[in-house]
């Protein structure tokens, strides 16, 4: 049986205070939540603190990126290594941020993740289709590129030593989710399309949903089948629009 994994995107938001309010009130709240595995992923910088904070806890702190060199002359990156080193635990790669923002391709994110998983990091791979995509039909095609340059880059086993985060990018701090029907049919092709390659990986990788997850729409979407659990944007940025979430 796959566990729940809740994992909060913090972005590119906070300081110094907000944070070890955010973190203090997480903590406080954590003995609700049972069965559920919680993370949450800081900028870079306050990694060092929110793990010092986190330790011997049941949440564990993850990046939003990494790079995908281990070390050398790449001005502005941080190596997975060093994320490990720091008390990481998981490393988001292939957010679509990442991807329509800072132009990271398919390949960077293999990369990525690779660089990840070689470090012993848990990488959240994230994938997802533009409205227009979905409009035209294409998710499945989108998605399934997405998942092929991990598995063509590193070997479908490779996604049992990771978590896929389908976020469809219009869900993404719109407000609008996709309902729980529209996102389980594409979690089952996810799943249908690894289990075609290896059914021991497609039933054992967790698959979240993120999106515009929140208290109000956690419970109906975490309730699908091949949803275990969600990558959480905006209501990651407080505990009790977080935590909720994570009881759901
Ligand atoms: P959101 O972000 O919950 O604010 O939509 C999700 C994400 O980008 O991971």
């Amino acid at each position: 049986m796959r566990k729940t994994l809740v994992a909060g995107n913090w972005k590119l938001n906070g300081s110094k205070d907000s944070i070890k309010t955010l973190v203090t009130d997480l903590l406080a709240g954590m003995s609700e939540v049972t069965d559920t595995q919680v993370a949450v992923c800081p900028p870079y910088i306050y990694i060092p603190m929110v793990a010092e904070m986190l330790e011997g806890s049941a949440v564990a702190v993850g990046s939003q990126d990494n790079a995908d060199q281990e070390s050398g002359a790449f001005t502005g990156e941080v190596a997975a290594p060093m994320l490990k080193e720091m008390g990481c635990t998981y490393a988001i790669v292939g957010h679509s941020e990442r991807r329509s923002i800072y132009g990271e391709t398919d390949a960077d994110t293999a990369n990525k993740y690779a660089a990840a998983r070689k470090a012993g990091l848990t990488p959240i791979l994230c994938v997802g289709e533009l409205l227009e995509e979905r409009e035209n039909g294409i998710t499945e095609d989108v998605v399934a590129r997405q998942l092929d340059a991990v598995i063509d880059l590193e070997g479908v086993e490779a996604l049992a030593d990771g978590v896929i985060a389908y976020e469809p990018v219009w869900a993404i701090g719109t407000g609008k989710t996709a309902s729980p029907e529209q996102a389980q049919a594409v979690h089952a092709f996810i799943r249908g399309k690894i289990s075609a390659l290896n059914e021991d990986v497609a039933a054992k990788v967790q698959i979240l949903y993120g999106g515009s997850m929140n208290a109000g729409n956690a419970a109906e979407l975490l309730a699908m089948e091949d949803i275990d659990g969600g990558l959480i944007g905006g209501a990651s940025l407080a505990a009790d629009t977080f935590l909720p979430i994570c009881k759901a």
